[in-house]
């Protein structure tokens, strides 16, 4: 089977950047969480490089516990994403555009109309990154003390998406004929009701809008659990991972592939993006020192924050001895498993101390992170993609603008060089533009099958 042969690009839309401290570098808005022109900027400069997409992340709460760090992090003041992505819908043409909605404080309803109206708004240029909810601030934001347990969220994820994807096929592609002559405006043969009823779930429909231009928003998941795995080989069509390995990012890629085709997926319809963190100077000194001046700019107390929250709010980081070795197990979190696995594996595999652990978490949260000139980032990245670790990456700018400036000025033209990268949309779907085929009506499916 061929692979999807083109690197894929996708930005990480971040209010001032990826590093916990951006919004303190003199080049950073620092409002830019709630500046529309900002966020027109960002895509426009990544549009015009050609990226496939821009990716909105989200959890709908504060996650800092004390008041000494909500003081110093730049996070809590941004759009909510399908609100934001649907404004820039209107400011670019060819971009894809995801936002992040979690399946544990939503009803399939309410996204299956909001993900439709944002196809239909972008024509087709929507997708939906599905998360289970992380964070447990969020639990008291919808009437509940805690998180459901891992495998309880999963489980409703699993059924949510079914659900989600049965009011998509509502109506038949052709249904809407709206026929001014006879007084008929849908042909309601090409109506159907869904009439859910499951473990968590109870939905009648139908959908009260025409189904989008991609027939489904293209389907993205990050799960990286054994249950997150199983998840994202079901349903995912674009998969985001934190690796910074490349052994343990082949590994992660053959098997999600394997388990996708175990599932009679076309494993060239599902596209593993890790995240990568460039910092890219003109040298390697100068790259350095950029992420030295980010670093400078970290208070202990988010810095601690940071960590705790990373790894799964199971130990009392002021406690430790900081230079001490990080152990080679903590206690199970019900959070964040896959994050919390893949920084302690870091930890040991590279002999950190606490104290280097909770910088790494700072800096890139444990994604991929390249310190140099373009050159060397590029050849990151070309090994990442040769090697079969990544069909491309989410590019998670330390700051932006002028971390994504950098990028799109230095590495791009890097990346084209070497015969990578495109240089324009040859699609008019975000679908189109990834490779990725559209999904027939099951309605239609079954009568073709007759
Ligand atoms: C690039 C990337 C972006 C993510 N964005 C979000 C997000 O916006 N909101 C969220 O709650 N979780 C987000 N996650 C976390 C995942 O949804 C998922 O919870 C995580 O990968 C761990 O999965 P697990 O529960 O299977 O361990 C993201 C993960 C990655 C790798």
């Amino acid at each position: 089977m061929r692979r999807n042969e083109e690197m894929k690009l996708g930005l990480y839309l971040v209010p001032t950047g990826y590093h916990e401290s951006a919004w303190r570098d003199p080049s950073a808005p620092a409002n830019g969480g709630v500046d529309i022109d900002h966020y027109g900027l960002l895509a426009a400069l990544a549009e015009r490089a050609a990226f496939h997409f821009v990716f909105c992340a989200d959890t709908p709460s504060v996650v800092e516990r004390d008041h000494a760090s909500i003081a110093r992090v730049g996070r809590n003041d941004g759009f909510e994403p399908i609100t934001l992505l649907s404004a820039l819908s209107s400011r670019t043409q060819d971009i894809g555009l995801v936002a992040t909605a979690t399946t544990t404080y939503n009803q399939p309803y309410h996204l299956a109309r909001m993900f439709a109206s944002l196809d239909h708004l972008s024509r087709g240029r929507a997708a939906w990154n599905i998360v289970t909810s992380g964070f447990k601030s969020e639990a008291p934001n919808f009437g509940e003390k805690e998180l459901p347990d891992h495998d309880t969220r999963y489980a409703r994820a699993r059924e949510f998406v079914e659900v989600v994807k049965g009011l998509w096929d509502t109506w038949e592609d052709d249904a809407f004929i709206r026929d001014k002559q006879e007084g008929i405006f849908v042909d309601t043969t090409k109506l159907h009701l869904l009439n859910h009823k499951g473990g968590h779930l109870s939905v009648r429909g139908p959908l009260n809008i025409a189904r989008s231009p991609q027939g489904y928003p293209v389907l993205v998941q990050a799960g990286a659990s054994e249950a997150g795995i199983e998840f994202a080989a079901e349903v995912g069509e674009v998969v985001f991972t934190a690796e910074p390995s490349l052994e343990n990012g082949k590994r992660y890629y053959a098997t999600l592939k394997e388990k996708a085709r175990a599932l009679g997926r076309d494993d060239n319809q599902v596209l593993v993006m890790p995240g990568i963190v460039p910092i890219v100077g003109s040298t390697k000194q100068e790259a350095s020192e950029k992420l030295q001046r980010l670093q400078s700019y970290t208070h202990i107390d988010v810095l601690f924050e940071r960590a705790d929250y990373w790894l799964g709010f199971v130990t009392d980081l002021r406690s430790m001895n900081l230079d001490a070795t990080v152990p080679e197990a903590l206690p199970q979190t019900n959070l964040i498993q896959s994050r919390q696995k893949l920084l302690l594996d870091l930890a040991v595999r590279q002999k950190l101390t606490w104290r280097q652990l909770i910088r790494l978490i700072s800096d890139s949260k444990g994604h991929l992170m390249v310190v140099g000139t373009p050159d060397e980032i590029v050849n990151v990245m070309v090994d990442t993609f040769d090697q079969r670790a990544a069909d491309g990456f989410n590019v998670l700018p330390p700051t932006v603008p002028g971390g994504l400036k950098d990028f799109v000025e230095l590495v791009v033209p890097e990346l084209r060089r070497r015969g990578k990268f495109r240089s324009g949309y040859f699609g008019q779907t975000l679908r189109e533009n990834l490779g990725l085929r559209r999904p027939l009506n099951r309605f239609t499916r079954t009568k073709c099958k007759r």
